[in-house]
């Protein structure tokens, strides 16, 4: 049977006509849809009519979105949702003034939450990470990528990648695992990084490839946890053994993490907080996506990305929380479109681009999602309003009222 979503105030397709990304200029032009009902079968988009114009409505399942604003399913493409414990006790001493790279330097950051997660077990982990994606659900999230990270050795890792394996079974959304095991240099390895760099490339990422337990292979190039010469032989690795790669690079120090990504195809370059002038230019001019996430820049309280001179570059920028419990412990994605639009000068049609079909070619999905068009999967998200504008206008505050994956209906806001 077809469902008729019905009677929309507006659809904001963030129609790319068939190219599955934005760049530059393109990011401003999101194509709304107004007085026009969509039709989908099964999990597919098959056609947008004008109101009023189906005379046989009862042979169509009906969901009524009168007065609302259609969105695609939104893609939320960095997290590090699988982590225990708490760093509050941190977040107390940057208060204080101890920086987030003091932190990690004193062997705390990072590394506190691995002690949690190594004591943590399979069940532990899954419990806690139910109800962080249920949020992200609630906020009309369709589609959800996750790192590993905080396990930093053999065992540890591949749990970690086993629980993402485990919520991927039970949630009805797109859960994309990401291998970060070049996340930090694990405490009792601090002076041995060549075993640990060795443990990443010759047993890590075999037994991930073989196992499927991962899409990307990510990193953080920084001068508390890989070098650039560090990144390219994990990256090398990775990319024989067919991993797509993502890289945590220009953070607090630019030191040429860029130039690694670019030259291993990245599907994506993440933060960007202090990248330079010419790095620009090359982001720009390349495919991969440039994922900024001002949510670190205001838990932080640093500088932010400078999204304004990368979009007008013609860089494809997406955005994201970057959910984890040291840098951004915000889980919150309309946050984030708010601190886009307040904090990095973006506007409103730029920062839907970039939680959408920018995001979704982040995780490279985006011939699927991302977007409203005719043949891509029925993933929406439902805003109780009539202007897509209020979505960023309510800062924080979450307006989506349905989430529907699939073409089926996975989340409705009781309150509503
Ligand atoms: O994306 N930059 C490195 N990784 C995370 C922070 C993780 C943590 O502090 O636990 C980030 O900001
Ligand atoms: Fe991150």
């Amino acid at each position: 049977m077809r469902t008729l979503l019905k009677n929309p105030s507006q659809i904001v397709t963030v129609s790319t006509n068939g190219k599955n990304f934005k760049r530059g200029n393109e990011l401003r032009d999101i194509s709304i849809l107004e007085n026009h009902s969509l039709i989908f079968e099964k999990d597919r988009i098959i056609d947008f009519i004008p109101y009023g114009s189906i005379s046989n409505e009862s042979e169509y399942k009906i969901i009524d979105v009168k007065d609302k604003v259609l969105l695609p399913g939104l893609v939320e493409c960095h997290t590090h949702t699988a982590f225990a414990g708490s760093r509050a006790k941190e977040f107390r001493s940057k208060l204080a003034g101890t920086s987030y790279e003091e932190i990690a330097k004193l062997g705390g950051g990072i590394n506190t939450t691995v002690s949690a997660v190594r004591n943590a077990s399979f069940d532990e982990l899954v419990r806690l990470i139910i109800p962080r994606i249920n949020y992200f659900i609630s906020q009309g999230i369709t589609s959800l990528e996750i790192k590993s990270g905080y396990g930093l050795d053999f065992g540890n890792e591949i749990k970690l990648l086993r629980v993402i394996h485990h919520l991927q079974k039970i949630f009805p959304i797109t859960i994309i695992p990401t291998f970060l095991g070049a996340h930090a240099i694990p405490i009792e390895m601090k002076n041995n990084r060549e075993a640990y760099l060795e443990e990443i490339t010759h047993k890590m990422l075999p037994f991930i490839a073989e196992n499927s337990l991962a899409k990307f292979c990510d990193g953080f190039c920084e001068l508390t946890a890989f070098s650039t010469a560090e990144i390219d032989v994990i990256f090398s690795k990775a990319k024989s053994l067919g991993f797509d790669l993502k890289l945590h690079t220009d953070q607090f120090n630019a030191f040429g993490g860029i130039e690694v990504a670019l030259n291993y195809d990245a599907v994506s370059v993440d933060h960007l907080e202090v990248i330079k002038e010419n790095d620009i230019a090359q982001v720009a001019d390349s495919d991969a996506a440039a994922v900024l996430l001002p949510g670190v820049s205001f838990f932080l309280n640093d500088g932010y990305a400078p999204a304004r001179k990368l979009i007008d570059a013609g860089a494809i920028v997406a955005l994201s929380t970057d959910y984890n419990p040291g840098s951004s412990n915000i889980a919150n994605l309309n946050l984030i479109m708010s601190l886009a639009v307040l904090k990095m000068k973006m506007t409103i049609e730029e920062t839907i681009s970039a939680v959408t079909i920018n995001a979704a070619k982040a995780l490279k999905i985006n011939e699927d999602v991302g977007s409203i068009e005719i043949g891509k999967k029925a993933d929406f998200s439902v805003f109780n309003t009539n202007d897509y504008t209020d979505i960023v206008y309510n800062v924080g505050k979450n307006l989506n009222e349905l989430t529907i994956k699939n073409g089926g209906v996975i989340y409705k806001n009781k309150n509503e």
